[in-house]
């Protein structure tokens, strides 16, 4: 039930904008207040009269409507909404909401909001296969705003694939599942992420070109399924997500020493590249050119910080998930480390060089568990990581 829950509706131009009619029916039904926005494409589609009688109330539609600000400025209207639902979201709208854009009254309404956003797109199937639209996903699942759908199927224009906007029962599910408590509420959940440095000298240190998007995705997106994160990152280039804790750590050591005072957690995903080895003896004298010759650089290996935590004997999260960043036969050395390591799950992906993976925005990965290797399509790196946070909350269910 949706009782007393209030869902700004945001109609765009397109012809899916008549199922919307049918969904301000059915929230209505379940107890929510349906406040309608039609766009001035979508009154092409259909008419402010039906939007208003089916809503049973007043359709706004124009920013510039003096008589819309007197009685509710655009700023009040994004706010006093517990959710603000895009159906049918067009190109146009989402390209506009992933660059800020504020030129009519649903943009500035979207840009104007702190409160949840859900979209469902619904566009043909090559503007939603437009490499233009899928970064635009991207920025927007980034910035935190859910989708429900589009489907795949016969369109109005006579193409078929991915583009069709979500039908109205999905739309409910994914309404009540945006209004509900987070599937990971009260969950604590531990990330790694970045690289380490491991100092040679004061002015020296051995690195790796991980940047920490995906640890950082993952992170947001458990977040936004309401767990409690501790974000524990090496020197990364993409900064820290918002609403978690971050602590910032240099060597594998200090990523060690975080991890263990971080704990006890319910899961733990350690999306750090950690340096395998450090200086065995590190100096705190910068090495000099003139001292005798080129210098021999002796390593120790480091902690592997998954596998000591796979291994805890008492208070162990009850999932832990590991990264296996291989460059070929991926599912065989990902299984192997899976066994080698004691953790539960790996999610092993190809970093060789031809596929702009490592430092990229996109990543095609293998879930390693106990039950085999399942491969993901290649994909954004904040989808896999929506993907991934879905599994966990499942998981710990
Ligand atoms: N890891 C870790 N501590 C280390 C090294 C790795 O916690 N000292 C974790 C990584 O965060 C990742 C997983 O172990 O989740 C796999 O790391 P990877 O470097 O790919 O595996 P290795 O065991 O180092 O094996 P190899 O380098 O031989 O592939």
């Amino acid at each position: 039930m949706l009782t007393s829950k209030r869902i700004l509706l945001i109609i765009g131009g397109g012809i899916a904008a008549f199922k919307s009619l049918d969904l301000i029916r059915r929230l209505r039904e379940r107890g929510a207040e349906v406040t309608p926005v039609l766009t001035r494409a979508g009154t092409e589609f259909v008419t402010p009269l039906s939007v208003s009688a089916l809503a049973g109330r007043r359709v706004f539609s124009d920013l510039f409507d003096l008589t819309d600000e007197a009685e509710m400025g655009h700023i009040e209207l994004s706010r006093s909404a517990d959710l603000i639902v895009v159906a049918p979201a067009t190109a146009d709208l989402m390209a506009k909401m992933a660059h800020g854009h504020a030129d009519d009254l649903a943009s500035t309404l979207l840009l104007a909001t702190d409160t949840p956003v859900l979209l469902a797109p619904a566009m043909n199937v090559r503007m939603w296969q437009h490499a233009a639209t899928q970064r635009n996903i991207e920025t927007l699942i980034g910035d935190g705003i859910g989708f429900v759908g589009p489907n795949e199927g016969d369109m109005a224009c006579g193409e078929h694939g991915p583009g069709r906007m979500a039908e109205v029962p999905e739309i409910l599910a994914a309404v009540e599942a945006a209004l509900a408590d987070g599937p990971l509420r009260g969950r604590r959940v531990l990330v790694t992420s970045g690289p380490t440095h491991e100092p040679i000298d004061p002015v020296r240190y051995i690195a790796n070109r991980s940047s920490g998007a995906q640890g950082t995705a993952i992170a947001r997106a458990l977040a936004a399924l309401g767990a409690e994160v501790v974000f524990v990152t090496g020197p990364a280039t993409v900064p820290p997500p918002e609403g978690v804790e971050v602590i910032r750590v240099e060597t594998a050591r200090h990523m060690l020493a975080a991890v263990e005072a971080a704990l006890p957690a319910d899961a733990a995903i350690f999306a750090a590249a950690v340096a395998d080895w450090r200086m065995a003896q590190p100096t705190d004298r910068k090495i000099k050119k003139t001292e005798g010759g080129l210098p021999v650089l002796e390593f120790a290996e480091n902690p592997d910080i998954l596998a000591t935590v796979s291994q805890i004997a008492e208070g162990r999260p009850s999932l832990v998930v590991g990264f296996a960043a291989e460059t070929h036969d991926v599912v065989e050395h990902a299984t192997a480390k899976r066994a080698r390591k004691g953790c539960d799950w790996i999610v092993a992906n190809d970093v060789s060089a031809g596929t702009g993976i490592m430092g990229g925005t996109e990543n095609a990965v293998t879930l390693i568990t106990d039950e085999g290797a399942e491969s993901w399509p290649r994909m954004g790196k904040a989808q896999v990581a929506r993907h991934l946070a879905e599994r966990i909350a499942q998981a710990l269910a």
